[in-house]
């Protein structure tokens, strides 16, 4: 198991060391639609933390299928796989029909298999869950969302929910293994069981079996339908909360309307190969190229990226710059209901870093 955001014990000591040493290369894609906006935001942002990285530019998906006449370029892929670390902005797929999901083929060609998004509110944010501090650990290989679909017959279409114990069980130990290195207490397992007594089944039985490694950490389950109802009403209850892909997806933005929206949700895809950080929205094509894009999704993403490279300081400096914005001044993007445009939000950032 590969443990994110956790080696605080292995680098304190070093830490001063490591900033002044550390040369990191970070493989960057702009991405489609506010990709490219909220990403240089980011980057500024993390410049002014004044740590050095090299950023590799690197495209996926629409642009890269218009250059190269392939959607998943092995040079893409082979630039991750060497700096072992990437941030990328939301990619467009187009819907019902043409290329089938490049999130998909990245997440898969790299075996990206646990996908973490922490859910918790900012300050001074109207939201309807202000405390609220859960996180999400979503398998991001397998079941539905793999879109494993065909044409049985002209008006009858088949696709395929594979489910397997090997991905069941490691995503269930990434979640154990998170509660346990964050201080959480308890992790909930969300299924549909009931209906799908095979598939969903062998996920809880994987969910309960891995549970039993951990006696300190409560293990609980609820069904997918009233496990959204419980979030919408009563979402103080969960702590850690894993889910097979498609539950993943769809909670994810549920719970990002819990905060605030989903300019607020960042995230985080790990595997044995890389990780790979980005927002759990997409390229928003109805705000793309008018710079009003709130970038916070991103750079929290941005900032989980650095602590998993040890950048724990730079980490620290940049988020409590990010969260004087938000508590002292009245700088909001303009879905939280503000005037600032991506670029002022990251100059008030950046202010308060200097
Ligand atoms: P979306 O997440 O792009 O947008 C949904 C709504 O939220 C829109 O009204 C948008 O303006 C707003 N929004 C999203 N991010 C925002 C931000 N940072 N600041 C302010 N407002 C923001 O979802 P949608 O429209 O369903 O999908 C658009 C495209 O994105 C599709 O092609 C989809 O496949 C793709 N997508 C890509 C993802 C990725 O690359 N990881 C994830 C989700 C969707
Ligand atoms: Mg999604």
């Amino acid at each position: 198991v590969i443990i994110l955001l956790c080696s605080n014990l292995q680098w304190t000591e070093d830490k001063e060391q490591n900033r002044k040493q550390m040369k990191h290369t970070i493989t960057l894609i702009p991405g489609d639609g506010i990709g490219p906006e909220i990403v240089s935001a980011t980057v500024r942002i993390i410049e002014a933390t004044g740590i050095e990285i090299e950023w590799e530019t690197q495209i996926i998906g629409a642009q890269a299928l218009e250059k190269f006449g392939t959607t998943i370029p092995d040079s893409t892929i082979e630039s991750i796989k060497r700096n072992k670390v990437a941030l990328k902005g939301p990619l467009t797929t187009p819907v019902g029909k043409g290329f089938t999901s490049v999130n998909v083929g990245l997440r898969k060609a790299l075996d990206l298999y646990a996908n973490v998004r922490p859910v918790k509110a900012l300050p001074n944010v109207p939201c309807r869950y202000p405390e609220l501090d859960l996180v999400i650990v979503r398998e991001n290989t397998e079941s539905l969302y793999a879109g494993l679909e065909h044409i049985v017959v002209p008006g009858v279409v088949e696709s395929l929910k594979i489910i397997t114990e090997k991905a069941s069980t490691r995503i269930a130990r990434y979640a154990f293994e998170y509660a346990k290195l964050h201080g959480r207490k308890k992790v909930t397992g969300m299924h549909k069981a009931n209906i799908m007594k095979l598939s969903d089944g062998l996920f809880l039985e994987c969910f309960y079996n891995v549970s039993k490694d951990y006696p300190e950490i409560t293990a609980d389950d609820k069904i997918i339908d009233n496990a959204c109802m419980q979030l919408v009403m009563r979402p103080e209850q969960f702590e850690v909360m894993v889910l097979e892909n498609l539950y993943g997806d769809i909670v994810s933005d549920l719970c990002a309307g819990l905060i605030g929206g989903l300019g607020l949700a960042p995230g985080a895809n790990i595997g044995e190969l890389g990780a790979v950080f980005e927002a759990v929205h997409g390229s928003a094509p109805d705000i793309a190229g008018q710079g009003i894009a709130n970038p916070t999704a991103i750079l929290m993403s941005a900032f989980m990226m650095l602590r998993h490279i040890g950048e724990f300081d730079a980490a620290d400096r940049a988020e409590k710059a990010m969260m004087d914005v938000y508590a002292e001044s009245d700088v909001r993007t303009r879905d939280l209901g503000g005037t600032a445009s991506t670029a002022d939000f990251a100059n008030a950032i950046i202010e308060k870093l200097k």
